[in-house]
């Protein structure tokens, strides 16, 4: 399968069959927490565990996680590049989960962390701050998870036009740029409320990354949405490297500049 068919895939999952991964599962995503990387530096840990929660755990931000065993925990460190990195690094592999056919759904936040670090410690530096549910779907999603997906409009993207810009912002990037795919598969990524904070300007070979800023957790959506870009563009022999540039034009609507992608 390739990374645009993964990525098209993904969807979150909150209800979950109660099966517990075997150990090739286990071995897999293991390995993928191993071989996952961040060109952004800072703070993050990754680890899976299996865990005792409640048939029904309702993290406090909002939906309700049905049936899970097994869970992947995150650790972040306080700084903008650990969250950016953590969004970044998990997600390669959420991606690795989706691919084996195995459903996730990130939680950030306020849950409930005792019975979580009860089976995983995490270190001062980088407490525990993301989770996620990882395993077999449930054959129907329950109530609540259709609630849920309602709720948020989970289904709904905001139109491409509408993100990205071709050398000023008020002119939309077509489709059909090189930097067209890669962007789109941004534009699917998961993110908090599926409030989507990513928006991009291209000027020839770079694109400038901005994001409509909802505090720490737009910077760990924008980590997400910029791993799903640079997997797509490398599967298009797009390679480029992420610096920020010393002069970023102002954007509109207080959206707040990242960093961009240069190609080599
Ligand atoms: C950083 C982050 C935090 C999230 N937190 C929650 C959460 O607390 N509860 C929940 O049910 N879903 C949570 N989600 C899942 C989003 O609601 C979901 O990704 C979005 O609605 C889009 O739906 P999709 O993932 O099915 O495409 C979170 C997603 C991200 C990326």
């Amino acid at each position: 399968m390739n990374i645009t068919d993964i990525i098209k895939m993904r969807k979150s999952v909150r209800s979950f069959s109660g099966t517990p991964l075997n150990a090739q599962q286990i071995a897999l995503i293991n390995q993928a927490i191993a071989d996952s990387k961040s060109p952004f530096g800072g703070d993050y840990i990754i680890k899976l565990a299996s865990v005792e929660a409640e048939l029904s755990f309702k993290p406090s931000t909002y939906g309700v996680i049905t049936n899970a065993k097994d869970f992947l925990l995150m650790g972040v460190g306080d700084t903008e590049h650990s969250a950016l990195s953590a969004g970044y690094a998990m997600e390669q592999v959420v991606l690795k989960a989706t691919e084996m056919g195995l459903g996730t759904c990130w939680i950030a936040a306020t849950f409930k962390k005792s019975i979580f670090e009860r089976v995983a410690a995490f270190p001062d530096a980088t407490p525990l701050k993301i989770i996620s549910p990882i395993g077999e779907s449930a054959q129907k999603r329950s109530f609540m998870e259709k609630f849920t997906r309602f709720a948020v409009g989970a289904n709904n993207r905001k139109p491409f036009d509408k993100l990205f810009f071709a050398g000023n912002f008020t002119t939309s990037l077509s489709p059909d740029n090189q930097f067209g795919q890669p962007l789109e598969m941004m534009r699917l990524a998961p993110s908090s409320t599926n409030s989507q904070p990513w928006r991009a300007l291209v000027v020839d070979n770079r694109v400038d990354f901005y994001y409509k800023s909802r505090g720490m957790v737009s910077v760990l959506d924008m980590g997400i949405g910029l791993c799903h870009f640079n997997l797509a563009a490398q599967a298009v022999g797009l390679n480029g490297k992420f610096a920020p540039i010393s002069d970023p034009i102002e954007a509109p609507d207080k959206w707040v500049y990242l960093t961009s992608f240069t190609l080599q």
